[in-house]
């Protein structure tokens, strides 16, 4: 009842009962009416969850690296068909091979590829790299997976030194350093895949000795591009 919509009634003056009327809160905002599941958010909530919203939409703004795929998995393969699925895989395989190489080649080879004279040979327009005449992509593999020693020549200038195994890489690390080694500093030889690679260890009986020069050369020359070319022919 509005007190002062009743001015006639005997109390309508009384001021005692206005300030009852006054006080009494509206009953939409008395709690002791709503039960169980009607009960109103509280306030201090509210403000929390609203810090919450706040704090996961700046930490995703930050991390989310807008959601592609490729920013969790370095070695994420193209599923697409088409085009995108052949220059996917060699441009990761590039960056797998980029970082193998800086970390673990470049120490001799240096980051030029140029080696040093009478020490460490070349691999820029090396015929071991990139498999020219009698030497195979499979020689190539077998190399770097159980080293090589004695007498050499590369680019016509001989070599007397030794390199340590590298058989404690993965098959997409020397697929992807070799790739990197054949297409870097003007080299223009093809990929290598990491199945190629798989294929070659698989081959190749484990042995505690490296490689001489002419035990590879013994070994049948055997091509990546020759053994894939019935399936799928690898990007030039
Ligand atoms: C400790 C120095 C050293 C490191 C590290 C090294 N190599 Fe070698 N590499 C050599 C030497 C020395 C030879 C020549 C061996 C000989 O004289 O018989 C050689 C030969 C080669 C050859 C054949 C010859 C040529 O120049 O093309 C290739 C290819 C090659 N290395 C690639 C690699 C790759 C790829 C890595 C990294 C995974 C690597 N090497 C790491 C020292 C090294």
């Amino acid at each position: 009842m509005n007190p002062l919509n009743d001015l006639n009634s005997s109390d309508a003056l009384n001021p005692e009962r206005d300030l009852v009327e006054i006080n009494r809160p509206p009953v939409s905002l008395n709690p002791e009416k709503y039960s169980g599941f009607f009960r109103p958010i509280p306030l201090w909530l509210i403000a929390i969850s609203m810090v919450l919203f706040f704090w996961a939409g700046l930490y995703l703004a930050y991390y989310s690296g807008g959601f592609k795929a490729n920013v969790y998995n370095a070695e994420l393969v193209a599923w697409s068909g088409g085009g995108a699925s052949k220059t996917a895989a060699p441009i990761d395989l590039r960056v797998i091979g980029k970082k193998v190489f800086v970390q673990n080649c470049a120490v001799c080879h240096q980051e030029t590829g140029l080696g040093i004279a009478g020490q460490y040979p070349p691999l820029v327009g090396s015929e071991w790299a990139l498999s020219k005449g009698w030497h195979g992509d499979n020689h190539l593999v077998k190399n770097i997976l159980y080293g090589l020693q004695g007498p050499i020549i590369v680019k016509n200038m001989p070599y007397n030194n030794a390199m340590a195994p590298w058989n404690q890489l993965t098959d997409q690390q020397i697929a992807g350093v070799l790739t990197y080694v054949r297409s870097e500093w003007g080299n223009n030889g093809s990929p290598i895949s990491p199945e190629f690679v798989a294929k070659i260890r698989a081959n190749t009986p484990p042995r505690t000795e490296a490689w001489t020069m002419s035990e590879l050369q013994a070994i049948p020359r055997e091509l990546f591009s020759e053994a894939t070319s019935s399936t799928t022919a690898p990007a030039k």
